[in-house]
C-alpha cells in the first residue's frame, strides 16, 4: 500500500503539472480560431449589408440607417456597428459603439492581427472593411462583436483538459498498482521461498514444478549478499577478538539493539537458604550456572529458574522477582514455584530418572513414567507462561538451558512467535537407538525443534541428534548447512562448546600459590612437600568417581613409592539425594574410599579424603591452586568445565591435568593427560606420569590449556550463539521487508 501510494503521488502530481502547462496553450489556439471565425463573420455581414447600406448612403437616409444598425446589432454576437466616411466627416454609428473607436483614428483596426479591444465592456473583436462602390461615397464598414463568449468556452476547456489529465492519471495509476502489486507478490513469494532455501519453484496447475528462471539471477545475488552477510559476522567472531563481558556487552547492542535478553534454566544462580534466624546465599554446583552468571551480568537481561531455596520466597518482590548478585545487582533472577509433586514428578522423574541417564552412557538404566512426564509437560507449560510474561517485546532472544526443558521453545514459539529461541543442550545426545528408548521421544523433539538455533558441545552430539530427527520425525534434515526444517520452520543445530570466564575473577586468586598449598595441606594434615590430587564433581554417577579411586588403588599396587607420599582430596557435592540411584552411588564412593584408605594407610595421611560437602567457589579454586593434579574421570560429560576451571586457577603455569576422554573438553585441551576411565591400569600410569612430570613439560602443557580457555571462553560462548542469533533476526527481517528492495 505505501509502495503504491508513493508511485501514485508522483504521478497524480506530474500529470496535474502537464494540465497546467497545457491549459495556456489551449487558451492561445482557441482564441486564434475565434478571431478568425470572426474575421470571416465580419466579412459576410460586410458583404450582406453592404448593397442595402449604400443605397440609403446614396439616398442621403442617414436616420434609416440608424435603425437599420440598430436591427442587425439584434444579434447576440454582434455588439455594434459604424460606418466611417473616407473623408472622415460623416460617422454613423450604432448606440452601443464603445467609445474607445473612433473614425479618426480607424486605421489602426486595420493592422493585420490587431483587431482586439478590452474596453469596459468586456473583450470586443474589431473588423474594419472597406465598402467601394459607384452609388455611395467610399468609407469603411466598423463591425464589433462580444468576445466573452470565447472566454467562457476557454475556460469551460480548460476545466475539460483538467478533468481529462485527472482521469488519465487515475486510470494509468491504477493498472500500474495492479500490475505492479501482482509482480511484487510473484517476486515475494519467489524471495521468501528461496531464502528458506526451498529454491525457486513454482506450482503450475498440473502439480509438476518448474523454476522460476527470471529469479535465477536474483537469487543469485541474493544467496550471494546472504553469505556476504554471514562470513562478515563470522570474521568478526573468528578474528582475533579478545572476547571480555565489554566485548559481548557492545555486540548486544550493536548488533542485537540491545534486545531484550531472557534466559530460563531449571537450576537458580542464586538460592536463599534460612540457616535459623538469618537467610544465608548459596552459589550451586552447576556447570551451567558457572557459565550463564558472567553473560547475565554482561547482559543484564532476565533470569527465570525454579525458586528452590527454603528462604527464596521470603526475598522477592511480588512479581516474584530479586535483582542479582545480591552485592552488585546486574540482572533480574525472577523465580517460578513448583509444588512437591511437580518437582517429584518434572525433576527428580522425568529430567533425572529419565532423561539424564538416557543421554549419558553410565549404564544407569532411565526410568520412565506417565506421572513424571504429565508433570513435565505441565512445569514447562508454567515456565513458557512465565517468559510470556516476562518478555518485554514481542521479539525477545531466549536462552533456553538443558534436558529439563526440552518442550520448553515449541511452547515459547506458541505463545511469542517471532521470539528468537536459543535451546542449548548442555549434555551429551545419545544416539538414536538409544534416544528411541524414551516413549516420549517424538514430543522431544518436537518440542526442541521450536528453536531457532539448538547448540550443543560437540559436533558428535550435533550429529547424533540430526540422526535422531531423521530417523524419527517426518522432518527436512539438511546435512549441509546442519539445519532441521519441521512443520515449515528451520532450526540450525550447532556446535558452540561451552566455557568459563576468563580471566577468573580476582576474588578467587586472591590467594597465591604457595598460600594456598600450605593452607590446604595444614588443614588436611599433610606434610609440607606432600604431593596432593584433587577431584571436584557433584556426586554424580556419570562423574566416574569410583573408576578414579579404583585407578588411585591401581597406582599405589603399581607404583608403592606413592603410599604415604600422595593423597587424593575428593570434593563431591551432594546432589539429587532424592533419587535412589544416587543415594547408593554415595554409598558406594564412601566406601570405596574407606576401603582404599584402610587397605593402603600406614603411619602417614590418608591416600584418600573424601569431603561430602558443598564447597563455594572460592574454596574450590584453593584446592585448585593447591594440588599437583587434578583428576577428572566423567564416564560421559557434555563438556566438563571443572577442567577448565583447574586451568583457569593455575597462573603459575603448574599442575597436570588427567582428563577422560568421554567429556566435551578433552576435544579442546589435548595437552592434558586423555585417559579412559574404565582403563585403570592407564589411569593409574597418568597418575604416575603426573606425579613425575618435570616443570618445564608441566609449564609447556598448562600454557597452551591456558591459551585455549582464555581464547575460547564463555564470553565467546555466548557471543557466537548471540551473533548466530543476530543474523539470523536480520535475515527474517529481509524476509519481511521483501529482499527486492536489498537487491
Ligand atoms: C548438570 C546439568 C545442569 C545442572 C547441573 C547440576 O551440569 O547440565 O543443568 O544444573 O548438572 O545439577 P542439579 O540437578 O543440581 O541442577
Amino acid at each position: 500500500m505505501r509502495l503504491s501510494l508513493r508511485f501514485i503521488i508522483p504521478l497524480m502530481l506530474a500529470l496535474a503539472g502537464i494540465a497546467y502547462a497545457v491549459a495556456p496553450l489551449v487558451d492561445q489556439l482557441t482564441l486564434k480560431w475565434f478571431v478568425r471565425d470572426l474575421d470571416i463573420r465580419a466579412s459576410l455581414i460586410a458583404n450582406t449589408i453592404q448593397e442595402p447600406l449604400q443605397e440609403q448612403l446614396a439616398a442621403g437616409k442617414k436616420l434609416k440607417i440608424g435603425g437599420f444598425f440598430a436591427r442587425i446589432t439584434e444579434d447576440e454576437r454582434l455588439y455594434a456597428i459604424g460606418y466611417c466616411a473616407s473623408d472622415q466627416a460623416t460617422a454613423l454609428v450604432g448606440r452601443s459603439m464603445p467609445k474607445e473607436i473612433r473614425c479618426t483614428d480607424i486605421s489602426r483596426w486595420e493592422q493585420p492581427g490587431d483587431h482586439l479591444l478590452h474596453s469596459t465592456h468586456g473583450p470586443l473583436h474589431v473588423a474594419v472593411l472597406p465598402m467601394a462602390s459607384e452609388l455611395s461615397p467610399t468609407g469603411k464598414l466598423v463591425l464589433v462583436h462580444d468576445m466573452s463568449f470565447v472566454t467562457r468556452r476557454s475556460e469551460e476547456t480548460k476545466r475539460y483538459v483538467l478533468f481529462f489529465f485527472m482521469g488519465l492519471a487515475a486510470v494509468v495509476s491504477l493498472i500500474t498498482v495492479i500490475i505492479a502489486q501482482l509482480s511484487w507478490r510473484g517476486w515475494m513469494a519467489g524471495m521468501r521461498s528461496l531464502l528458506r532455501g526451498e529454491g525457486l519453484l513454482r506450482q503450475p496447475a498440473a502439480g509438476a514444478t518448474t523454476e522460476l528462471s527470471e529469479f535465477k539471477p536474483i537469487a543469485r545475488d541474493l544467496q550471494r549478499l546472504i553469505r556476504e552477510l554471514e562470513a562478515e559476522t563470522r570474521a568478526r567472531d573468528e578474528s582475533q577478538i579478545t572476547w571480555t563481558p565489554e566485548t559481548l556487552r557492545a555486540m548486544l547492542h550493536g548488533e542485537l539493539r540491545g534486545d531484550d535478553v531472557i534466559v530460563v534454566s531449571n537450576r537458580e544462580p542464586y538460592i536463599h537458604q534460612r540457616r535459623g534466624d538469618h537467610i544465608e546465599v548459596q552459589r550451586p554446583a552447576s556447570g551451567l550456572v558457572t557459565a550463564l552468571e558472567p553473560i547475565m551480568r554482561a547482559c543484564s537481561g532476565t533470569w527465570i529458574a525454579h525458586g528452590s531455596g527454603s528462604a527464596d520466597r521470603e526475598v522477592v518482590d511480588r512479581h516474584d522477582r530479586i535483582p542479582v548478585p545480591p552485592d552488585k545487582p546486574a540482572y533480574q533472577l525472577r523465580r517460578v514455584w513448583l509444588t512437591a509433586e511437580e518437582e517429584a514428578g518434572y525433576y527428580y522423574g522425568f529430567a533425572n530418572e529419565g532423561l539424564w541417564p538416557l543421554c549419558h552412557i553410565a549404564h544407569v538404566r532411565p526410568t520412565f513414567r506417565s506421572g513424571d512426564w504429565a508433570h513435565y509437560v505441565a512445569v514447562n507449560r508454567k515456565f513458557a507462561k512465565a517468559v510470556a510474561s516476562e518478555a518485554r517485546t514481542k521479539a525477545p532472544i531466549v536462552l533456553v538451558q538443558d534436558y529439563h526443558f526440552a518442550l520448553l521453545p515449541k511452547m515459547i514459539r506458541e505463545e511469542l512467535p517471532d521470539a528468537t529461541i536459543i535451546a542449548f543442550w548442555h549434555i551429551p545426545w545419545p544416539n538414536p537407538e538409544s534416544f528411541a528408548i524414551c516413549p516420549w521421544g517424538e514430543d522431544i523433539l518436537k518440542g526442541m525443534l521450536g528453536s531457532s538455533i539448538l547448540g550443543f558441545h560437540t559436533q558428535f552430539h550435533c550429529n547424533n541428534f540430526v540422526d535422531t530427527v531423521d530417523r524419527l520425525l517426518e522432518a527436512r534434515v539438511d546435512r549441509e548447512s546442519f539445519t532441521v526444517s519441521f512443520g515449515g520452520k528451520p532450526t540450525a543445530v550447532r556446535r558452540y562448546p561451552i566455557s568459563i570466564a576468563w580471566p577468573p575473577e580476582p576474588e578467587l586468586m586472591q590467594k597465591d600459590v604457595p598460600t594456598c598449598r600450605r593452607e590446604i595441606r595444614q588443614m588436611n594434615d599433610l606434610p609440607a612437600e606432600h604431593l596432593v590430587g584433587v577431584g571436584v564433581d557433584r556426586l554424580d554417577y556419570t562423574k566416574g568417581i569410583v573408576e578414579r579411586f579404583r585407578a588411585i588403588e591401581r597406582l599405589l599396587e603399581l607404583n608403592p613409592e606413592w603410599i604415604d607420599r600422595f593423597t587424593f582430596i575428593q570434593i563431591a557435592a551432594p546432589t539429587r539425594s532424592g533419587i535412589d540411584e544416587y543415594r547408593h552411588h554415595e554409598e558406594q564412593v564412601r566406601a570405596m574410599a574407606a576401603h582404599i584408605n584402610g587397605r593402603f594407610q600406614r603411619q602417614g595421611p590418608p591416600s584418600i579424603v573424601l569431603k561430602v560437602e558443598h564447597h563455594d567457589a572460592r574454596e574450590v579454586y584453593e584446592h585448585f591452586r593447591a594440588a599437583d593434579l587434578c583428576f577428572v574421570s566423567s564416564l560421559h560429560d557434555g563438556m566438563n568445565l571443572v577442567a577448565k576451571e583447574f586451568v583457569a586457577a593455575r597462573d603459575d603455569e603448574r599442575g597436570v591435568l588427567i582428563l577422560s576422554q568421554f567429556t566435551g573438553a578433552a576435544r579442546e585441551l589435548p595437552e592434558a593427560l586423555i585417559v579412559s576411565p574404565y582403563d585403570a591400569d592407564q589411569c593409574a600410569a597418568a597418575l604416575h606420569v603426573a606425579l613425575t612430570m618435570p616443570a618445564a613439560e608441566q609449564r609447556d602443557r598448562m600454557r597452551l590449556m591456558r591459551g585455549l580457555v582464555a581464547e575460547f571462553n564463555v564470553f565467546r560462548w555466548a557471543g557466537r550463539m548471540l551473533l548466530d542469533a543476530a543474523t539470523m533476526r536480520r535475515r527474517s527481517r529481509l524476509t519481511r521487508k521483501g529482499a527486492g528492495r536489498v537487491l
